[in-house]
């Protein structure tokens, strides 16, 4: 029983992007169903629907992504097999299209589980990847207006964007992600994100920290959203990835992990998960939270803001 589910961020959707956010959402997953419906693998799929969704201008992954303190785009991503634990990653790379896809060469080309910075980018180019640039005209002007909020916000440290992050939901909006089992049972999920608005350079997020932002074992795989700092220290995908393993069905898995969170460090956050079995289930305790999800039998793509 193949199933799939996308998220497009924990935050909140400004009032005028609701419809323009659902229609990436079902597009996104549209990709990824086109290969299980064909017998695909679960992490062609997962590919798939993150590519769409950082082509999308909208979201906050590839093409769209935020800016750094100093106005740059680094993005993180990374994808998760689960039927070997298999993982590939990529912190702070830049001017690239499709950060999954090289994440997931990562994966398959070479020894190693993540690759930062330049050697990221060096291995982008030996790839055959093209520049690209992923900054967008209103992710410039969002930059240089939040920069001047914080800025005359006496701005000193972390506890300060955290603050920030509470008050503003809305500068969470992104990270982008899917998990899917095919028909074969196998399990994978994949994640990418331009990070969090204003973040030092450097700074690394979830994302492609193994259990953190992503993960997937032989019993379900889990992508999660918001603010890193606080995921990386719960490493939520990885605790989802265990309720699976203790028998929890995705949905309970899914609240049970953000009871969990909630309850230890309380940060902004949002996950999908799917298990073996094919059902689905995603939890977050921001205002929004879109998201797609199709399992076999469904006559149509379901999408929700929340
Ligand atoms: N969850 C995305 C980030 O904190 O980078």
């Amino acid at each position: 029983m193949y199933a799939i589910i996308a998220h497009g961020g924990a935050g909140k959707v400004r009032e005028k992007d609701p419809k323009e956010v659902e229609n990436g959402m079902k597009k996104a997953v549209e990709a990824g169903l086109e290969v299980l419906k064909n017998g695909g693998r679960a992490l062609d799929a997962v590919e798939a629907t993150v590519n769409v969704l950082e082509d999308d201008p909208l979201f906050n992954a590839g093409t769209g992504s935020v800016l750094t303190f100093d106005g740059e785009v680094e993005m993180d991503a990374a994808i998760a097999y689960g039927p070997n634990l298999d993982f590939g990653a990529v912190a702070g790379v830049k001017n690239i299209r499709h950060p999954i896809s090289l994440a997931k060469k990562v994966m398959e080309k070479t020894d190693h589980v993540l690759l930062a910075g330049n050697g990221a980018n060096d291995f982008a180019k030996l790839m055959g990847f093209e520049y690209h640039d992923p900054i967008t005209q209103k992710r410039k002007e969002q930059w240089e207006k939040y920069r001047k909020q914080f800025i005359n916000g006496d701005y000193k440290d972390w506890p300060k964007l955290r603050k920030l992050f509470q008050e503003h939901p809305e500068f969470l909006h992104g990270t982008v992600g899917a998990v899917a089992v095919d028909s074969h049972g196998e399990c994978a999920a994949a994640t990418s994100t331009g990070g969090v608005f204003l973040k030092l350079l450097g700074r690394v997020g979830d994302t492609p920290i193994p259990g953190a932002g992503t993960y997937a074992t032989p019993f379900g795989a889990a992508s999660s959203t918001g603010l890193g700092e606080g995921m990386m220290r719960v490493l939520i995908t990885k605790v989802a990835a265990d309720f699976l393993g203790m028998g929890l069905d995705a949905p309970h898995a899914a609240e049970a992990v953000l009871n969990y969170l909630n309850n230890t460090v309380g940060t902004e956050a949002g996950i999908i998960i799917v298990d073996r079995h094919g059902e689905v289930g995603m939890a977050h305790n921001t205002p929004d939270m879109p998201h797609a999800y199709f399992k076999e039998g469904m006559s149509e793509i379901k999408v929700a803001m929340r």
